[in-house]
């Protein structure tokens, strides 16, 4: 049984304040961990802090991005080591606007994905098409692409830590989100990727969610489908009553 995961995706959204008055506002009024995992990832500079600031709640605090290498002459790179020695055990790699403004690839996505693993630090990898690929019917084929080369070479024990978030480019921020239906069959397609990849045992352990204009009254309709297993949102998750009722809902 997939444990149920709600990440918040606050982008360059937030300053330092209203990230650790965030913290503080939600993390007493979180369902268990037992019955659903909640993570917010948030801009770099607030982590530590909203990492002290959640104490032993059961909120988790990630990283937006991080670098395949540990130091060197990357300027203004996020070291993956660093991010472990601070704590933070979740990254997500390889968002849509990464890849489209900042020039990722499958490639990259790969190196990190094994970078973030080698640290303990849970990758949440993000696939999906966009309105053209979309329109010219070449969904299946871009998101089992980016899949099948973002998870090369991982080992079954590692693939299981994996955490895959199907996020529809066309669904981002326009609030067009996709009918649960569709968002369902893209997440099976992803799962049977995974399973011709790694191995049917694999590929039903790993969790996908499904990221695009996700909000309290759209969450049950996804989290009703049997290849969902969870959301990666975005604007919702700015908002602490919001970003409850996602929990709530996915409990
Ligand atoms: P929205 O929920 O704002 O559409 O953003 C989705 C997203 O990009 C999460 O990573």
């Amino acid at each position: 049984m997939r444990k149920p995961f709600i990440a918040g995706n606050w982008k360059m959204n937030k300053t330092h304040e209203e990230a650790l008055a965030f913290v503080k506002e939600v993390s007493g009024q979180l369902p268990s961990h037992d019955q659903v995992e909640t993570a917010v990832c948030a801009p770099a500079l607030f982590l530590k802090d909203m990492k002290d600031a959640a104490g032993s709640s059961d909120l988790q605090v990630g990283a937006q991005n991080m670098h395949f290498e540990d130091s060197g002459a990357f300027t203004g790179e996020i070291s993956p080591l660093v991010l472990a020695d601070l704590g933070i055990q979740l990254a997500i790699i390889g968002h849509s606007e990464r890849r489209e403004m900042f020039n990722e690839t499958d490639q990259t996505v790969n190196e990190k994905v094994h970078a973030a693993l080698s640290h303990g630090i849970t990758p949440i990898v993000c696939v999906g098409e966009s309105d053209a690929e979309r329109e010219n019917g070449e969904t299946e084929l871009v998101v089992k692409r980016q899949v099948e080369e973002g998870l090369k070479e991982l080992s079954h024990e590692q693939a299981k830590q994996v955490v895959i978030a199907y996020e529809p480019i066309w669904a981002i921020g326009t609030g067009k989100s996709s009918t649960a239906e569709d968002a369902d069959e893209t997440c099976g397609q992803i799962r049977s990727v995974l399973s011709s990849l790694f191995s049917t045992d694999v590929a039903e352990a790993m969790r996908i969610q499904y990221g695009g204009s996700v909000k309290p009254e759209n969450i049950d309709g996804y989290m009703a489908k049997e290849n969902i297993d969870g959301a990666l949102v975005g604007g919702a998750s700015l908002k602490p009553d919001d970003f409850i009722k996602l929990a709530e809902a996915s409990s």
